[in-house]
């Protein structure tokens, strides 16, 4: 992408995600009408959708021949990555917004010819914006992330994953898994796939594991990973398409292999 469009939709792209946020702290209080979607647990409030219509309004003013593939509905039917797509999740997290009212995040991804070009994640409650664009470095609000760490060793690294890996589910055999916690120094989950990758990218966890999430979960945040040297794939170790829900995993280099080969390969149903 050339420069100047770059840092032409960069700014548009934070001037609107600082907005949203801005408007969600200020209603986070009001009452929310809560519903469900694919099951009991898949929430999604008005101000998920408030939060979407706002951006998707924005970008499609600006920029009308980008796309939009957006989880709540205001975008576009999206099935390839040619030319500039938009990928927006408003709220990632909406549990922890309704339930907490904090650790959710809004995460925009912007890809051209499926190249990521610009990332962000938005700590709506903490006030934090990470940011990166393309080989420029990713940034919490404006200071500039250093490198992940030169070297890691597995039984050293803090990994990212919800405890649906540890229960009987249909991606993983479990028992795999828990030699891989049994291996590891630690494992976190904070109930946001996107806030989870920007801690990659702030190198505060070595990894992050996604079970079947959506294009909009991680878009964004693998952006930002890629900047301070993090790789993604599949558990096969192929790039991801960000076009289906897929089952990914975001981690320093150095100990990517050894997870593929030695866990996610041989745990795969
Ligand atoms: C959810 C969050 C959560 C992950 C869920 C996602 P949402 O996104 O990323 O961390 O475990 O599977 O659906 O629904 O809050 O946008
Ligand atoms: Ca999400
Ligand atoms: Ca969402």
């Amino acid at each position: 992408m050339d420069k100047n469009l770059r840092d032409d939709i960069f700014q548009h792209a934070k001037e609107w995600i600082l907005k949203a946020g801005e408007t969600i702290r200020t209603k986070i209080n009001d009452p929310l009408i809560i519903d469900t979607k694919s099951n009991p647990k898949d929430l999604v409030t008005t101000m998920d959708k408030e939060t979407e219509y706002f951006l998707a309004t924005n970008i499609k003013k600006t920029y009308p021949h980008h796309l939009l593939f957006s989880e709540e509905g205001y975008g576009d039917d999206v099935t390839s990555l040619d030319g500039v797509v938009w990928i927006v999740d408003p709220i990632d997290g909406t549990m922890n917004f309704v339930q907490q009212k904090r650790n959710f995040a809004i995460s925009i991804g912007i890809f051209q010819e499926g190249i990521g070009e610009i990332g962000f994640v938005y700590d709506v409650m903490a006030d934090i914006l990470y940011s990166a664009k393309r080989n420029e470095g990713a940034y919490k609000n404006n200071v500039k992330l250093p490198p992940l760490k030169p070297e890691l060793v597995l039984d050293e690294a803090m990994l990212g994953f919800n405890h649906h890996w540890l229960c009987e589910n249909s991606v993983m055999d479990e028992r795999t898994m828990q030699q891989l916690v049994k291996k590891i120094r630690g494992s976190r989950t904070y109930g946001s796939a996107a806030l989870k990758l920007a801690y990659v990218a702030e190198g505060i966890i070595d990894g992050y594991l996604t079970m079947n999430l959506a294009p909009w979960d991680i878009a964004g945040g693998i952006i930002l990973a890629k900047e301070v040297g993090a790789v993604t794939t599949n558990l096969d170790g192929a790039p991801v398409t960000l076009l289906t829900n897929e089952s990914t995993i975001t981690c320093h280099p150095a100990i990517q292999q050894e997870i593929i080969h030695d866990y996610l390969q041989k745990g795969k149903k």
